[in-house]
């Protein structure tokens, strides 16, 4: 059925010195792969683009391999099963894995998880009920530890992380100021999802001052979505026995000048601070537990979630740069094909 169709790929063509440009990425065509036994042939239809990638593409040690250059980039993916060589899947079934930026895969039927539209749209698998909500959770709940009436400040608070940490601080009861970088997106937390307060950390004219106002009883938990100036910022805030789940540090990622900011030595003494720096990964064999629980607070509409969808495969490194730029409400998408055709 597919031997007429070209399978289109998105590889890496050079590692990028700071932020990544068109040149980065190629695109090339090759045949449909035919599935092996005991594997899925899976057709695109949402591709998930996350800033984690950016240190995919330098060649540095990380917790993750790099991306090799002139192959296919990898990240998560729901995509529908259009031929079937497994007795655990069939063709039409959706499913979600780490697969291939390109329009088919054929993957062993381990790789891939059946997910079920009927609790959620697919898209919710790589965002609220993904990846991404997943690392808000265990992040949250298992670091960050927030307690009734305590003040959580959230960075990247209307990112795809951010805005799900800040919902359920909320749940858990705390006090929630939110970190971001547009008034649409400061509306958005205070009016639709019910932060306390937001800050945009663009257009204010002293970010420290403004989050002294915003967090009168200091801070008791700082996830840190972005690192740099903001986090330095919050560190000056923090309360005693302060607790920050270190989840990202955007900010930093396409610097090519070392990042050099205030010590936090003496700021985390002097609060007996916890900062522990994490990776969702390490939940995995928790994540049944977080996705029960998102998925619970989805149904009594305690938890909503928020998606930026750009539709096709030529725009895929649009919406990747966007992710830098802030262009990106709640988790950045890309449709590549619909789930019907
Ligand atoms: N530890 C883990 O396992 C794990 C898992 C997932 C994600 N992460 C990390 O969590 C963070 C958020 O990821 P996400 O997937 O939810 O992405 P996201 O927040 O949906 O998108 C990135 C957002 O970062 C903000 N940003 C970009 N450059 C910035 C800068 N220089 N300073 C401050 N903010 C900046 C932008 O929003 P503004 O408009 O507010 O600037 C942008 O919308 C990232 O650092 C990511 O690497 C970690």
């Amino acid at each position: 059925m597919t031997d007429q169709k070209r399978n289109r790929q998105l590889l890496l063509a050079q590692r990028p010195e700071g932020m990544p440009t068109e040149e980065t990425f190629a695109y090339r065509e090759v045949p449909v792969p035919e599935p092996g036994e005991g594997q899925v042939l899976v057709q695109t239809i949402y591709l998930s683009v996350d800033p984690y990638m950016r240190g995919r593409m330098s060649d540095q040690k990380s917790y993750v391999e790099p991306y090799q250059l002139n192959e296919v980039i990898s990240g998560g993916i729901i995509g529908k099963v259009v031929e079937s060589k497994s007795d655990r899947f069939h063709v039409g079934d959706k499913v979600v894995g780490m697969m291939g930026w390109q329009h088919y895969n054929a993957v062993d039927a381990s790789e891939v998880r059946k997910v079920d539209d009927l609790i959620a749209p697919l898209s919710a698998y790589l965002s609220v009920l993904g990846m991404t909500g997943l690392t808000a959770y265990f992040g949250l709940l298992d670091i960050g530890q927030p307690k009734k009436g305590e003040t959580v400040v959230v960075s990247g608070a209307a990112g795809a992380v951010g805005m799900v940490v800040g919902q359920i601080a909320k749940i858990q009861g705390a006090r929630v100021v939110g970190i971001a970088g547009s008034d649409e997106k400061m509306d958005f937390l205070e009016r639709e999802l019910g932060f306390d307060r937001a800050i945009n950390y663009k257009t204010a004219d002293n970010l420290q001052k403004a989050l002294e106002q915003a967090c009168p009883d200091g801070v008791d938990v700082y996830f840190d979505n972005v690192g740099g100036p903001i986090s330095d910022a919050v560190m000056n805030l923090l309360n005693d026995y302060a607790r920050i789940p270190l989840c990202g540090a955007i900010s930093s990622y396409n610097r090519t000048d070392g990042d050099l900011g205030p010590r936090v030595q003496t700021k985390l003494l002097k609060s007996r601070a916890l900062i522990k720096a994490f990776i969702v990964g390490d939940y995995a064999h928790r994540f049944s537990e977080g996705i029960r629980d998102l998925a619970q607070w989805l149904s009594e509409g305690r938890l909503q979630y928020q998606e930026t969808i750009v539709e096709g495969f030529e725009n895929v490194p649009q919406a990747f740069f966007g992710l830098f730029k802030g262009e990106n409400l709640g988790k950045q998408l890309v449709k590549i094909s619909e789930p019907g055709e």
